[in-house]
């Protein structure tokens, strides 16, 4: 409701009080060790209304005094021995923790959950403290790893899972692949160095979000606007933050988001089909410094969905701080059948030549697929290049009679047969009445 204009020539009214802010606190999960660890590492930023709760599938190793609550998962089903690498019993173990999740998430509409996947605990309870936020009413916002290429292809997959599992309930997903941790460090950059480097990224993307949710901007962005970048389960998202200060900060902050290797790699900008672009500066930020960075974003996104937010922090100083999230469509993760070969018996009809037949119950595994590559005008000509003589070579397909006769009735051998005016009805009517098929 608006609000009565003041009678002519009295002082001007106040202004009004900032709407408040439709997330008034956020409660930060930490799932899994190394969603505890980077929990920790965020708890030194003292955001104030954040409070803190830490699952884990073993009770070892967690500073009770750096949470504001605790949860051990699994304290029927592993007896706090941990999930040992196995998503599938965590995620079992957090189901039987439903009740207990649904109060820590209570009176929490925001809620950001951190977890290191492709492990038992990160993968398997973030999905499901993810849903029954999402149920308690909670927007969800989960930052995750994946893991390093040389921890296997199992704990690949494991994560690929995990993250699919998150994409498809939260509100929005923001993965950082440890493998790109090489990225952003040095050679000389030690295992410490990067997990170093890996919590910051988490921490920054968190903070990010966290205030152009909550702060009131010049350039405001919302829900929605987020969203737009961070949800949908075939997208590929990346974040990136610079700062910069003196008077060409608006130029070196783009030059160096342009050349950041989480954004240039898998030439993400390019293929970018959402763009959030935050600004952060005192009140000297500049028309100018927003409107060529974002002409800047534009053209190397080629016509990606652009939102742009810029908000006043008076402790900035002479400082421009940039923050990107980018995404694009990525690898599509879905269910496929069971690719294990099946259980193999004879034919009824061709004993000597088995037949396949999946005598189990219908499973499913799941499995990567690429999206279709390019069409280029190169690609395509090299291909009909390389197809047309083979389809000249084809030979005429011939017709010949199909070999087919009834052998045995399997396990209708011991029926009575069905039939009918002298006809045996189970034979086929092929069989029957003599006809050769072809
Ligand atoms: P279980 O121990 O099997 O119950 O699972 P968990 O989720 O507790 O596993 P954990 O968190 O130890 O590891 C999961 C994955 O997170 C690992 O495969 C690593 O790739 C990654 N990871 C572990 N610690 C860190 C860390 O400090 N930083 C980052 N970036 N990744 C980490």
């Amino acid at each position: 409701m608006s609000a009565p204009l003041p009678p002519a020539g009295s002082t001007p009214a106040p202004a009004p009080a900032p709407a408040p802010a439709p997330f008034g606190a956020a409660r930060i999960f930490a799932i899994g060790r190394a969603g505890i660890e980077m929990a920790l590492d965020l708890r030194q930023a003292q955001v104030p209304g954040f409070s803190y709760v830490a699952l884990d599938s073993t009770g070892s190793g967690i500073d009770t005094s750096a949470f504001d609550a605790t949860l051990l998962v699994g304290s029927r089903l592993t007896r706090g021995f941990g999930a040992g690498g196995d998503p599938e019993l965590a995620r079992t173990a957090a189901e039987e923790e439903a009740p207990a999740i649904r109060t820590l998430c209570q009176s929490h509409p925001l809620v950001f959950l951190i977890a290191g996947l492709g492990g038992g605990s990160g993968t398997g309870i973030a999905p499901v403290v993810a849903r029954i936020a999402r149920e308690t009413g909670a927007s969800v916002f989960a930052f995750v790893t994946t893991p390093f290429e040389c921890e296997g292809s199992r704990r690949q997959q494991q994560a690929l899972v995990g993250l699919h599992r998150l994409k498809t309930v939260a509100d929005g997903v923001l993965c950082l692949p440890n493998e790109k941790l090489a990225l952003i460090t040095d050679d000389q950059a030690t295992l410490l160095d990067a997990f170093q480097a890996g919590r910051q990224h988490i921490r920054d993307a968190i903070l990010c979000i966290w205030s152009l949710l909550t702060r009131p901007g010049l350039l405001s962005v919302n829900f929605a606007d987020v969203c737009s970048v961070l949800r949908g389960p075939n997208l590929e998202c990346a974040f990136a933050q610079v700062r910069t200060s003196g008077p060409d900060r608006a130029e070196i902050a783009l030059q160096q988001l342009l050349a950041h290797p989480l954004l240039t790699h898998n030439d993400l900008v390019r293929r970018a089909e959402s763009l959030l672009v935050s600004f952060s500066a005192g009140s000297n930020l500049g028309m100018g410094e927003i409107r060529r960075v974002m002409e800047q974003f534009s053209r190397k996104s080629d016509g990606a969905r652009a939102v742009v937010g810029a908000s006043i922090d008076p402790a900035a100083g002479e400082s421009l701080q940039l923050a990107v999230m980018v995404s694009a469509r990525q690898m599509v993760l879905h269910d496929a059948p069971e690719e294990a070969p099946p259980e193999r018996i004879p034919s009824p009809l061709h004993p000597s030549s088995p037949r396949t037949q999946d005598l189990g119950p219908a499973r499913t595994s799941r499995r990567l697929a690429a999206p279709p590559p390019e069409l280029t005008p190169q690609v395509a000509d090299q291909f009909f290049a390389q197809s047309q003589p083979r389809a000249r070579a084809k030979k005429k397909p011939q017709q010949v009679p199909l070999p087919f006769e009834l052998l045995a009735k399997g396990r209708f051998e011991k029926c009575e047969p069905t039939v009918r005016r002298g006809h045996n009805l189970d034979q086929p009517t092929y069989l029957r009445r003599g006809i050769t098929l072809n």
